[in-house]
C-alpha cells in the first residue's frame, strides 16, 4: 500500500513542478550583431539591441524555457565562432546552406530571403550579367560575397561592415553593392532615397535559420517554439512589426 502511494507521489511531484526556480533554467549566449536592419540593429535612442530576429529568439526562449544573454559582434566572427562551437545560440541573418551545415546545426527556416543588386540611381548597370570588372561591394563571410567570386568576374570589395559598402556606392566609390534582399531595402528607403535603386531578379533564394553549435540539444525544442509562433499567428505579428506587412501565406498560421 505504502509502495503505491509513492509511485503515485512521483509523477504528481514532477507535474507540480512547473513553475521552476531560475536556477534551473539554462541561460544560453546567443551570438547576434548589431548591424542588419531589420533583424538585429540597436535603437539609436535607447541603445538597445533589437529587432526581429531578437525578438524571435526572445520567444523562443520563452516558449522553449530558457534564457537568453546577447553577445555581439561582427558577421564574420559569429561564423567562425559558431563553426568552432563557441557560441550555442547564433541569431544573425544567416542563410541556411550546405557549407555550413557541416558545421551548424540550423532551425527549420524562419525567414525566406535572397540577394539583390543595389546601383546608384543613374547607374546603367541593369543586372548582375553587367559587372564584369566594376567594383562591387558585399560583406566579409556573406553569401553575397561568395555569389560575386563564384558567379561573376566583379571586382569584388568586401568590408566587415555592408554599410560601408553602401556609403561607397551612394557616394559613387562602388559601382554597386551585392547583398541581402530585406536589408537593401531597408537602406534605400532609409538612407538613400533618389541615389540608390535595385535592379535585375532576385539572385539565389536563401533561407534564414537561427544557428546552434552541431549537436545541440536545444534545436528541436526550439524548432517547436517556432513551429508554435507560426501556427498560432504570433510569428505573422512580429513580421508586421518590422516589414510592414504581413508575412507570405505559408508563414501565417492554422488561423488563416
Ligand atoms: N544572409 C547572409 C549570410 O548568411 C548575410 C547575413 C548577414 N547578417 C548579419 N547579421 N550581418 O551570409
Amino acid at each position: 500500500m505504502f509502495l503505491v502511494f509513492m509511485m503515485l507521489l512521483v509523477p504528481l511531484t514532477a507535474c507540480g513542478s512547473s513553475s521552476k526556480s531560475s536556477g534551473d533554467v539554462k541561460k544560453y549566449t546567443v551570438a547576434t550583431d548589431s548591424n542588419f536592419k531589420p533583424f538585429e540593429y540597436l535603437n539609436p535612442i535607447t541603445g538597445e539591441l533589437e529587432g526581429f530576429d531578437i525578438d524571435i529568439i526572445k520567444e523562443i526562449a520563452k516558449r522553449a524555457e530558457f534564457e537568453v544573454e546577447f553577445e555581439t559582434m561582427d558577421f564574420d566572427g559569429l561564423l567562425a565562432g559558431m563553426q568552432s562551437g563557441r557560441y550555442p545560440i547564433g541569431v544573425a541573418g544567416m542563410s541556411i546552406t550546405e557549407k555550413r551545415k557541416e558545421s551548424i546545426d540550423f532551425s527549420i527556416p524562419y525567414y525566406d530571403s535572397g540577394l539583390i543588386l543595389m546601383v546608384p540611381e543613374n547607374s546603367n548597370i541593369q543586372s548582375i550579367d553587367d559587372v564584369s570588372r566594376k567594383k562591387i561591394g558585399s560583406r566579409q563571410g556573406s553569401t553575397s560575397q561568395t555569389y560575386l567570386k563564384e558567379f561573376t568576374s566583379a571586382k569584388v570589395e568586401a568590408f566587415p561592415e555592408i554599410v560601408t559598402a553602401y556609403l561607397d556606392v551612394k557616394e559613387g566609390r562602388l559601382d554597386g553593392a551585392l547583398y541581402d534582399l530585406p536589408n537593401v531595402k531597408n537602406y534605400i528607403a532609409t538612407e538613400g532615397e533618389n541615389k540608390l535603386k535595385t535592379v535585375g531578379e532576385v539572385l539565389q533564394g536563401e533561407s534564414y535559420g537561427i544557428a546552434f553549435s552541431k549537436g545541440s540539444e536545444i534545436v528541436d525544442d526550439a524548432n517547436k517554439a517556432l513551429q508554435s509562433m507560426i501556427d498560432d499567428g504570433t510569428y505573422a505579428e512580429l513580421f508586421e512589426k518590422y516589414f510592414g506587412e504581413p508575412p507570405a501565406d505559408k508563414w501565417l498560421g492554422k488561423e488563416h
